[in-house]
C-alpha cells in the first residue's frame, strides 16, 4: 500500500471514529454559546467541565429538531423558531429530587414550625408555603403530607410549588409516580397518602386529592419578576440556586426576604450556604434559616 494510500484509511477511520463518538458536531463556539444562553435565561452557571453534560441533555433536541450539528441548534435557539428556548431549558435543567429530602427539615416543620404559626397564624388560620424550585413535585406533596397529618382540619394551609420547566411541573401536578420513588416512606404514610395503580397502572402510585388540593404548581423563572402574593411563612428552595453566582443567590435570597414573614423559616439545600451571601436570615438548625426581623 502506497503512503498516500494509507493516509487516505487513516483520515477515513479517524473521521468514522469521530462520528460514532459523536453523534453531532459540537464547537467550542457553540458551547461558549449556549453556555451564555442558559446564563441568561436562568441564573444557571455551566462550568468548562459540564461540556460533555450540555452535549448530551441537548442530544435530543437536536435528534428532535433532525439536526447534523449544533451549529444549526443554536441558530434556531437564537431566532427562538418554534419557541425552542423552552425545550432547550427543560432539557438542561438538573431535577434531582425524592420524597423527604433531607428528613430533618419535615421534621423540624412538624415540630416546630407548625407550633408556633398555630399560635402566631391563630386569628387568621392561614398558612402560606412556598417550594421554589419544585421539580416532579416530591418536595411539595412532602411539604404537604407532613402539613396535613399536623394541622388542625379548619386551618387553610397552602403550598405554591414552583419550577422553571414546565415537563417537571407538568410531571408534577399529575402527582403519579413508579413505586419506587416511595419505596423508603413508612407503610403509616403509603396507606394513607398514596393509592396503588393496578392494571395498566401497575407499578405506580398516586398522591392522595387532598394533598393535590393544597398545592398550586406554576411556571416561575427566579430570574424574572415573581407574581407572588406574601406573606410567606415557610420557603423551600433547595438545591436550586447552587447551580447561580454568588451575586445572583444575594439578589434571590433578599428577595425571598422581603416577601416572609419575620421569624418565619428558610429551607435550603443540605450543601447550600448563606453565609457571605446575605444576613437577612439567621442560621438555626442544619441547612435552616429563620428570618430576621
Ligand atoms: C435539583 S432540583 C431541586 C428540587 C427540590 N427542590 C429538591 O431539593 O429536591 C432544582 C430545580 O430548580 C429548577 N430551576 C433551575 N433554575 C431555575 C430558575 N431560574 N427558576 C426556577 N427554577 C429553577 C430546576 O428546573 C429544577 O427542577
Amino acid at each position: 500500500m502506497t503512503d498516500a494510500a494509507h493516509g487516505g484509511q487513516e483520515v477515513a477511520m479517524l473521521e468514522r471514529l469521530n462520528h460514532e463518538v459523536k453523534e453531532f458536531r459540537f464547537t467550542d463556539r457553540d458551547f461558549q454559546y449556549l453556555r451564555q444562553l442558559v446564563n441568561r435565561e436562568t441564573g444557571i452557571v455551566i462550568t468548562a467541565a459540564k461540556r460533555e453534560m450540555v452535549y448530551s441533555r441537548l442530544s435530543r433536541r437536536l435528534r428532535a429538531l433532525n439536526l447534523t450539528d449544533f451549529e444549526d441548534y443554536c441558530r434556531i435557539l437564537e431566532e427562538d423558531e418554534q419557541g425552542e428556548l423552552n425545550a432547550f431549558i427543560n432539557a438542561i435543567t438538573t431535577n434531582l429530587t425524592s420524597f423527604f429530602r433531607e428528613p430533618h427539615h419535615f421534621d423540624h416543620l412538624q415540630n416546630t414550625v407548625v407550633p408556633d404559626l398555630l399560635n402566631k397564624n391563630a386569628a387568621t388560620r392561614r398558612i402560606r408555603i412556598w417550594s421554589a424550585g419544585c421539580s416532579t413535585g416530591e418536595e411539595p406533596y412532602s411539604i404537604a403530607m407532613a402539613m396535613a397529618e399536623v394541622i388542625p382540619d379548619d386551618w387553610d394551609c397552602r403550598i405554591l410549588a414552583t419550577d422553571i420547566d414546565t415537563d417537571v411541573l407538568m410531571k408534577a401536578e399529575r402527582g403519579i409516580y413508579p413505586l419506587e420513588r416511595v419505596a423508603s416512606l413508612p407503610q403509616s404514610r403509603l396507606k394513607r397518602w398514596f393509592s396503588r395503580g393496578s392494571g395498566s397502572n401497575q407499578g405506580l402510585t398516586r398522591v392522595a386529592p387532598e394533598l393535590r388540593e393544597m398545592i398550586t404548581f406554576r411556571r416561575l423563572n427566579l430570574m424574572e419578576a415573581w407574581p407572588v402574593n406574601g406573606p410567606i411563612d415557610v420557603l423551600f428552595c433547595r438545591n436550586v440556586v447552587i447551580y447561580f453566582d454568588k451575586e445572583t443567590q444575594r439578589r434571590i435570597f433578599d428577595k425571598f426576604a422581603e416577601r416572609m414573614e419575620d421569624n418565619s423559616r428558610l429551607f435550603i439545600g443540605h450543601s447550600e450556604s448563606l453565609f457571605k451571601i446575605t444576613n437577612r436570615f439567621e442560621l438555626i438548625g442544619q441547612t435552616i434559616y429563620r428570618k430576621r426581623s
